[in-house]
């Protein structure tokens, strides 16, 4: 068992928030990487990283035993291909959402994970998300009662994100940002049964899949939900979300400072709004990593391991195949 955090961090544009989330924890960070000079540069300078420990190839952070820690926020294309590579080196690894774009590949990280032993980590940030934390603790307090409806959505306008990796046809907004909405609903409500999928494409003409879908899931046979995710909207980013329960109904999202919560008296009375306070926190990326050493120090389960990845783009893959196909998908989370 290790018993101290020596971290190193691949991709400085989001993976910046990983190593401000791993000083936060008090991590030694051994070194960054970016195959590209001047964001290599932006983030060593901004995070007072020495030269001698910033890296253009990450091959070179496989040569320092001591770093037990690896996060990995480079295009989704190729979270697999570093993934494993730094599991086989006996690296623990946080990777960025979604896990992988196809199922093989999804797939070999879970090979690759069991083989290993080492800890992995996909950063499904929702989980930490102060105001869906808050949301979890009161569906299983039982506030809410027995959910039968719950949605959310990704509203979240990519039109200036998108002239790259993000218009690969495998990267679909549903698998690349929907990920987020459908994880929320999987840990909040459980896996889906079936799930059935409407899609427009009006708003981003340069990607080729659509940028706004509506899905439908079957959870049970008393729970139902929905998805929205647009990834043209012209509005500000949210994941607006209403967990509907036989006792109760709350009204939350991630960057609201404020979540509405009704509840109902002994015969079933709706009772006035109650307006709660909720700690604004949309990239939780200190909770998150502090999660992932924990992990790693105590050799304990991380809570989104490569398998609940997996069954997160499961989901989402079943939805734009429901949505070019107009059937009704049934994912298979034999993983
Ligand atoms: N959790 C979230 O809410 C959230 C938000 C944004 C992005 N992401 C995820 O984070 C990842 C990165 O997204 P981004 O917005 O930073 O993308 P980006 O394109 O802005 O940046 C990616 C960085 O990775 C670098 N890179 C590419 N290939 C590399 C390689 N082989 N070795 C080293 N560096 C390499 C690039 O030079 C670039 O600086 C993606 O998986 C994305 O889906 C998650």
């Amino acid at each position: 068992m290790e018993n101290k955090i020596v971290a190193a961090h691949i991709g400085m544009k989001f993976g910046m928030s990983h190593v401000e989330g791993a000083m936060h924890y008090g991590a030694e960070i051994a070194a960054i990487c970016d195959c590209d000079a001047e964001a290599l540069r932006f983030a060593g300078e901004r995070y007072g990283i020495p030269e001698e420990k910033r890296f253009t190839d990450y091959k070179e952070l496989l040569r320092d035993p001591r770093i037990n820690a690896v996060t990995v926020a480079v295009p989704d294309q190729l979270h697999k291909q570093i993934s494993c590579e730094m599991l086989r080196a006996g690296k623990n690894v946080l990777c960025e959402k979604p896990l992988a774009l196809t199922r093989e590949d999804t797939e070999q990280i879970i090979r690759t994970a069991d083989e290993t032993g080492s800890k992995f980590m996909v950063g499904q940030i929702c989980r930490f998300t102060p105001a869906f934390e808050q949301a979890k603790k009161l569906i299983d307090d039982g506030v809410l009662g027995e959910l039968y409806f719950v949605e959310s959505e990704y509203a979240h306008d990519y039109m200036k994100l998108v002239d790259n990796w993000r218009s690969d046809p495998l990267r679909h907004g549903v698998i690349g940002g929907g990920c987020h909405a459908v994880d929320l609903l999987r840990w909040l409500a459980g896996d889906p049964q079936e799930v059935f999928a409407y899609g427009t494409h009006r708003l981003l003409p340069t990607v080729p899949y659509d940028d706004a879908t509506v899905a439908i899931m079957k959870f049970g046979d008393n729970l139902m939900g929905k998805v929205f995710v647009s990834t043209g909207c012209k509005r500000d980013y949210t994941m607006r979300t209403v967990l509907y329960g036989t006792k109760g109904t709350l009204i939350c999202d991630n960057t609201s400072p404020t979540m509405t919560l009704f509840t109902t008296d002994e015969e079933g009375v709706t009772q006035p709004a109650q307006t709660l306070d909720v700690e604004v926190n949309n990239h939780n990326a200190g909770r998150e990593f502090e999660v992932f050493a924990d992990a790693i120090l105590h050799d304990t389960p991380v809570p989104t391991d490569a398998r609940e990845g997996a069954k997160t783009v499961e989901v989402c893959r079943a939805i734009v195949e429901a949505s070019v196909t107009g059937r009704i998908i049934r994912p298979d989370y034999t993983f």
